[in-house]
């Protein structure tokens, strides 16, 4: 079988479907794919390249910057200003929107990204990721600002993620369904390695993180405690628990073989309105599950359909196969 690269995937999606996927787009996908190869690299360097540990400075959230993330922030932000296709950026790095450089022309698309998911796993050497959703900057807009990239999920034009596990994998959906790329090292490019992925619709897997179980509102409890209690419970069977930590590679492991993850609101982070950020975690993973024929809520509604009030916004998720998914938003809604 010839292989297929990702430009050449691009290229075919432009001529199949031509409204989804138009040059610039196509172009702006390449360009994050790039940059996602050069993170590829400082990853895997580890401790040879000097990019492990904090940096000493606070994010927006109040986090301790490591050294990757601001590294992956920049690796980010220089491939995307030059290239025309862009009207700004924003990131969870950053305060506020970055705009493009007056001395670079303009293009119609906002893209936002966690440039570095997973930070806790960097020095310990277990995967990470970067996640990316783009946006359309609204009509008539020259200098964007926070208020232009609150927009629904519903309108992401592209999402992705790329996971730098054993190996670098990049996944991908422009509204057709999802398709999934390996990184070839020696050819130095991104290789179609799967064409639909599809989540299983019943799991016997779930990801949470358990040491907040006693935060958990009572509809978690319930769920959670119907799978814990296994084949002699009111679920007759046994399910199994994994939790990496990395929400990209948790995630990816669901798109592989199905499973449900879940960062509730729970009393613990309930003033900050969740764990995850809804623009640049919840919205891209949330367009990819579905269009691989999973289902990902806040609890009570589908996290696309939530209208943001703020870029650094963070949002409950439960994400991947759809049963599961709709049977633990059934219990928060009080309907089962
Ligand atoms: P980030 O490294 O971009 O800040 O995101 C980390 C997120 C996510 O990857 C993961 O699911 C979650 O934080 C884990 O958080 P806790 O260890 O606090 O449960
Ligand atoms: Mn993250
Ligand atoms: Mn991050």
């Amino acid at each position: 079988m010839t292989s297929i690269s990702l430009s050449r995937f691009l290229l075919e999606a432009q001529r199949s479907h031509p409204d989804a996927m138009t040059p610039d787009l196509r172009l702006l996908i390449e360009v994050v794919a790039r940059a996602c190869k050069t993170i590829s690299n400082a990853v895997n360097k580890g401790a040879l390249g000097n990019v492990l540990g904090n940096v000493g400075t606070v994010n927006v959230q109040g986090e301790a910057q490591k050294r990757l993330d601001v590294l992956s922030n920049e690796i980010l932000l220089e491939a995307n200003e030059w290239g025309g296709h862009l009207a700004a950026l924003a990131s969870e790095e950053m305060d506020d929107p970055h705009p493009i450089p007056n001395r670079y022309p303009k293009g119609e698309y906002l893209l936002v990204f966690d440039p570095l998911d997973g930070s806790s796993n960097i020095d310990v050497n277990v995967s990470v990721g970067t996640i990316f959703s783009v946006l359309r900057c609204p009509e008539g807009v020259r200098e964007p600002t926070a208020a232009d990239f609150l927009q629904p999920g519903s309108r992401q034009v592209v999402a992705g993620y790329t996971v730098y596990g054993p190996s670098t994998t990049l996944v991908l959906t422009f509204g057709q369904g999802v398709a999934s790329f390996t990184l070839d090292r020696e050819q130095g490019s991104f290789v179609l390695t799967q064409r639909a992925l599809r989540i299983p619709e019943d799991t016997s897997e779930y990801a949470i993180n358990a040491s907040n179980r006693r935060h958990w509102d009572p509809p978690v409890q319930r769920y959670i405690g119907e799978l814990d209690a296994g084949k002699t419970g009111p679920r007759g069977r046994d399910f199994n628990m994994r939790w990496v930590g990395s929400m990209v590679a948790d995630v990816h492991r669901i798109l592989t073989r199905g499973g449900i993850f879940m960062y509730p609101v729970d009393a613990k982070c309930r003033d900050k309105g969740g764990r995850l950020r809804l623009l640049y975690e919840a919205n891209p993973m949330g367009f990819i599950v579905e269009q691989a024929g999973g289902a990902a809520t806040d609890g009570r509604q589908r996290i696309l359909d939530v209208q943001p009030h703020a870029l650094h916004q963070r949002i409950g998720v439960f994400l991947g196969s759809r049963n599961e998914v709709e049977r633990v938003t059934a219990y928060h809604l009080g309907a089962a």
